[in-house]
C-alpha cells in the first residue's frame, strides 16, 4: 500500500480534500471526505474478493481516494466533478509511482463513477461505481427526502 499512503501525503491531494471538507461544512447530503473514500475503497475490495475479479489492491484503493477530489471544482466552478478529479487525479498518479497504463485503468474508473452503464461492468470502472453508490447509507439519512438520487438509486434495504 506504499503508492497509497503517497497519494494521502501528496500536497495537491491533501489541499483537494480540505477544500471539500470547508465547501460540505453545512452539507446536508452526503459528503466527500475521507470516511467516504475508505467506504468506497472496502467496499469495492469485499466484492473483489468475493467474486475473485483479481484486481490490484492498489488500482482499487486509488481510484476510491481519488474519485471524488475534483468535487470542490465542481462547487467553485460548475466542472462535472468525474473530470475534474481525473484532472487532478492524472499528476497525483504520477508523482506516486503509477504506470501509465495503471493510470490509464484508474483514470477511466474515476471518469465513469457516474455513469449507470457501469453498474454491470466486472473491471474497476464497475466495482468503483457499485461501491460508491453502495457506500450511501440512505435508509439512515436525515436528508434522504429532499435527495436528487432516484428511488430506485437510494440504499433504502442493505443488501451488503
Ligand atoms: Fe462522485
Ligand atoms: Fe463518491
Amino acid at each position: 500500500m506504499d503508492r497509497i499512503n503517497r497519494i494521502c501525503a501528496h500536497p495537491r491531494w491533501k489541499e483537494s480534500v480540505e477544500k471539500i471538507r470547508v465547501l460540505e461544512q453545512d452539507r446536508i447530503f452526503c459528503r466527500h471526505d475521507i470516511t467516504h473514500f475508505f467506504d468506497v475503497a472496502r467496499i469495492a475490495y469485499i466484492e473483489n474478493l468475493e467474486k475473485g475479479l483479481g484486481i490490484p489492491k492498489e488500482e482499487i484503493y486509488a481510484a476510491a481516494f481519488l474519485h471524488d477530489i475534483g468535487r470542490h471544482l465542481q462547487y467553485t466552478q460548475g466542472v462535472p466533478h468525474e473530470q475534474a478529479s481525473a484532472m487532478e487525479a492524472e499528476g497525483i498518479l504520477n508523482d506516486c509511482g503509477f504506470s501509465k497504463e495503471e493510470q490509464n485503468t484508474i483514470l477511466n474508473a474515476i471518469l465513469q463513477h457516474r455513469t449507470r452503464d457501469m453498474g454491470q461492468a466486472g473491471d474497476l470502472a464497475g466495482l468503483i461505481y457499485r461501491a460508491d453508490k453502495a457506500s450511501r447509507a440512505c435508509l439512515f439519512c436525515d436528508a434522504c427526502r429532499e435527495c436528487n438520487w432516484s428511488e430506485d438509486k437510494k440504499n433504502l434495504t442493505l443488501t451488503r
